[in-house]
């Protein structure tokens, strides 16, 4: 260390004076890499440099409320957008590695020339042919799309400038670099400073930009947390790696609500939106066997149906194991214990394994009833009907409590042909009220 250089969290963006093996802020460990003074202050100099936003007095009733927006014709994408990506935005687009975010982005790059676009994609994680031989496999109209395979900011200034395009896809933004830099690829302040230049170029221009950022667990690279203040829209892209199941996010929008979720499913071809979730989760359901039930989860403000399965075995020898894929475990432990105290189903000396089908992570309590109908079942080994559903949060009390959406999730039900609906009061007289998990049991079983 020396009196030129300090030291930056990769992970949260925080300074100190001296390395340390974790760090104080945000608590991640080995994150923090040290930075040349000279490039932080080019960096806070970039922030200061406000010529973009000086703008002029004006009157908010003059304002000029639309937006222009792009539609890309991916319903998914442009819903979760907020009705299209607007111009002159500057979005970052995260998730691991993986994932499915270039082949996405080319699946976008196509929609938007289908528009007449003029397009852009600038990559340094994948060559010429590569991207090339990907957008052949999806069927994507490459003659509208530009390549560039240099990482180099002022070079991609340069064309952007000179070429006027409508949008471009940077892949990745961790691998951006900056001649006026001395800190390597990847490094934060390079990062930092790339995505401060190319906010300039986007208010400056008008060009739409978006940036794909890797999500890595460990600080090898910036990670996109520390850009999500610098961008007006971040969007993530997760799910089961194996499973095929991916869902679009939106994190913050300037432009948009981030209660909105695009769901897809990759394919041989690319990724297909999905408009129907509950068919998909739905459609190799097995009825007749202990242990299953549907219930209703919303993924933003979509309700879809999910089944939650279970088993459960006598523990051989000391603690019982609980295992469980999709339900948050310090829930699950606490939902045992309300099984045991307050419905009399036992299950201290069993191992209990839950499994939400479909890789979906159930994220409300909204299901809480589902789990514990599921783990019911098959411990008292009755099959639940299969044209009955069940949603609610359960308290410690055992007691049954309501669920926002109640209504939107009573008419998804019926929707996809559930006749018995057992849920909280307050949806309306389709469903069959319970109030609390006992009497849902002697409903049921
Ligand atoms: P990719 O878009 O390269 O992920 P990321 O940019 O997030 O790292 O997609 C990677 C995976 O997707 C790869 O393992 C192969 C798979 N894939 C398909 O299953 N079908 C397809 O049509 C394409 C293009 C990729
Ligand atoms: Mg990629």
């Amino acid at each position: 260390m020396n009196n030129n250089s300090i030291f930056v969290c990769n992970n949260c963006g925080n300074e100190f004076s001296k390395w340390m093996g974790k760090c104080e802020a945000c608590g991640e460990w080995n994150s923090l890499r040290e930075v040349s003074k000279k490039d932080m202050e080019a960096v806070k100099e970039l922030s200061q440099d406000h010529e973009w936003r000086e703008g002029k007095l004006q009157k908010l009733s003059e304002a000029n409320f639309e937006n222009q927006r792009f539609v890309c014709g991916i319903e998914e994408w442009d819903r979760v957008m907020g009705g299209g990506i607007v111009k002159g935005s500057l979005t970052l687009f995260g998730g691991e590695p993986g994932i499915g975010k270039s082949t996405l982005m080319l699946q976008v790059a196509d929609g938007l020339t289908r528009e007449k676009k003029k397009v852009l994609y600038v990559s340094g994680e994948e060559s010429l042919p590569q991207v090339a031989d990907r957008a052949k496999r999806l069927v994507v109209k490459i003659d509208g799309i530009d390549f560039l395979d240099s990482m180099y900011l002022e070079k991609i200034e340069n064309i952007v400038r000179q070429n006027k395009y409508d949008y471009i896809i940077i892949d990745s933004v961790q691998t951006l670099v900056s001649n006026s830099l001395s800190g390597g690829v990847g490094s934060i302040m390079q990062i930092k400073y790339c995505v401060a230049k190319l906010m300039q170029l986007a208010k400056g221009s008008g060009v739409t930009i978006l940036l794909v950022g890797h999500v890595t667990k460990q600080g090898e690279v910036a990670g996109p947390k520390v850009l999500e203040h610098l961008v007006d829209v971040v969007l993530y892209f997760e799910g089961d790696r194996l499973g095929d199941l991916r869902i679009l996010r939106a994190l913050k929008n300037r432009y948009g609500a981030i209660d909105e979720t695009g769901v897809f499913v990759m394919t041989q071809d690319g990724l297909k939106s999905v408009a129907d979730i509950s068919k998909m989760f739905l459609k190799e359901r097995v009825v007749g066997v202990p242990g299953s039930v549907v219930s209703v989860a919303m993924e933003g403000t979509r309700p879809y149906l999910v089944e939650i399965q279970a088993i459960a075995d006598s523990t051989s020898f000391g603690n019982p194991k609980r295992t469980s894929v999709g339900v948050d475990m310090s829930r699950l432990s606490m939902l045992l214990a309300v099984l045991g105290k307050r419905a009399e189903v036992n299950v201290y000396d069993k191992d209990v394994y839950v499994n939400v089908v479909g890789g979906f992570k159930l994220k409300d309590r909204s299901t809480d009833l589902g789990v514990l109908a599921a783990i019911a079942s098959v411990i008292m080994n009755r099959a639940i009907d299969n044209d009955v559903i069940v949603f609610g949060e359960v308290g410690l009390l055992g007691e049954v409590r309501r669920v926002k959406s109640g209504e939107h999730r009573v008419r998804e039900a019926k929707n996809m042909g559930f006749k018995r609906i057992f849920c909280p009061r307050g949806v309306g007289r389709d469903a069959e009220v319970v109030t609390t998990v006992a009497e849902l049991f002697k409903k049921l079983f």
